[in-house]
């Protein structure tokens, strides 16, 4: 694929299109990671150019975890979407086990955030703060599941004596399951999710549970990670796992069942951070999330229905409407180049390669 490092006209190349011009509603991103600073200004345009909406994740660090924080790292994003887009980031309070229920009621009624961000301490980037006994959430919870906001769930244990394939079933069967059933009204989001195990629960599990899939996890598997040598920028968490689960992923996007929907994880990390001896967990997809999933659909025959997933579902989950704004998408002759980095400071974050070539592009109207 014809790539350019620094290219401000992404999605440019690609010759003419091939096909009709496809409309969707605009795509939300029910799972982004933005930091703060410069890669926050660098990435946050990279997300606002096919997305009108976006879940962002709150593990900065120290964590957003009050409504205050929230506000103040809103206003932060809204600084760093150039003018003349519409981009609305919607925001996750970082839950601990000192989270306070009426707090985040009052982040719920004052519509200053969207949902409560569980990451098992140590589980991933910046997870420390997290939870280490279930039992101590169990008063937020219960406000979580009175009040009908969303818990997003990171669905990996973080004990390292547990086969890093097998985290999230592990996950599902010994964390999740018992706090469901303890809240048979709480509405969670299995994020990222990675394995068949993961898709069969959710699909089995009624209307309260619902999945965010990602490109990346529909675009590979482990191999990925190992081909000709390590391959950090193929790492992540949870981490891609067997070509059969990224059949059942590819099933359960694609498949049009309304409990799954797009959330990226885009997550970027600085080249220096990624290429080193311990590499950081996060796959940096912004840049070319869209046109890529649509090739995916694409190739999978099932490009009717990538508005379901990418602009309907998860909207329909989180009771808000759909974008007023359309997504054109068009498929060209040729591959489209996308940047292979984008520039952060003095550094650069790269962009996701699936491997294939994309020959679609995509522009918000
Ligand atoms: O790969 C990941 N990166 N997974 C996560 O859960 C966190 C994310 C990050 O913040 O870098
Ligand atoms: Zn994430």
């Amino acid at each position: 694929m014809a790539r350019r490092a620094e290219s401000p006209a992404i999605g440019a190349a690609g010759g003419p299109p091939v096909s009709p011009l496809a409309e969707i509603a605009c795509p939300d991103d029910w799972h982004v990671h933005f930091r703060d600073g410069d890669l926050l200004r660098s990435v946050v345009p990279e997300t606002a150019r096919h997305f009108a909406r976006a879940l962002v994740m709150p593990n900065l660090v120290p964590p957003v975890a009050s409504a205050a924080d929230a506000s103040a790292y809103r206003r932060r994003i809204l600084e760093a979407v150039p003018g003349g887009v519409e981009f609305e980031p919607l925001m996750t309070l970082y839950l601990t086990e000192e989270t306070d229920p009426s707090d985040i009621e009052a982040a719920a009624v004052g519509e200053t955030a969207t949902a409560v961000k569980l990451y098992p301490a140590g589980a991933t980037t910046n997870s420390g703060g997290g939870v280490r006994n279930f039992d101590l959430i169990d008063p937020v919870l219960e406000k979580l599941a009175e009040i009908g906001m969303p818990l997003c769930v990171h669905g990996e244990v973080a004990d390292e004596s547990v086969d890093i394939f097998d985290r999230e079933a592990v996950f599902l069967d010994k964390v999740l399951d018992p706090i469901r059933r303890k809240h048979p009204e709480l509405r969670v989001v299995l994020e990222h999710v990675t394995t068949k195990e993961g898709v069969d629960y959710v699909s089995s599990g009624g209307t309260g549970i619902a999945a965010t899939i990602t490109v990346h996890h529909l675009a590979i598997n482990r191999n990925a990670m190992f081909s000709g040598g390590m391959r950090p920028h193929n790492f992540c968490r949870p981490v891609a796992k067997r070509e059969h689960h990224r059949e059942a992923l590819l099933s359960a996007a694609t498949g049009g069942g309304e409990k799954f929907f797009f959330g990226t994880d885009s997550a970027p990390h600085l080249k220096q951070h990624k290429e080193a001896a311990v590499a950081c967990a996060g796959i940096f997809t912004a840049t070319c999330a869209v046109p890529c999933l649509a090739q995916i659909f694409d190739d999978s025959g099932a490009i009717d229905r990538l508005e379901s997933f990418a602009s309907l579902n998860g909207a329909r989950f989180y009771r808000v409407q759909p974008n007023a704004g359309k997504l054109i998408l068009e498929k060209c002759e040729s591959p489209v180049g996308y940047p292979d980095r984008i520039l952060a400071g003095n550094d650069s974050v790269a962009v996701f390669d699936p491997g294939f070539a994309i020959r679609w592009r995509a522009r918000r109207i």
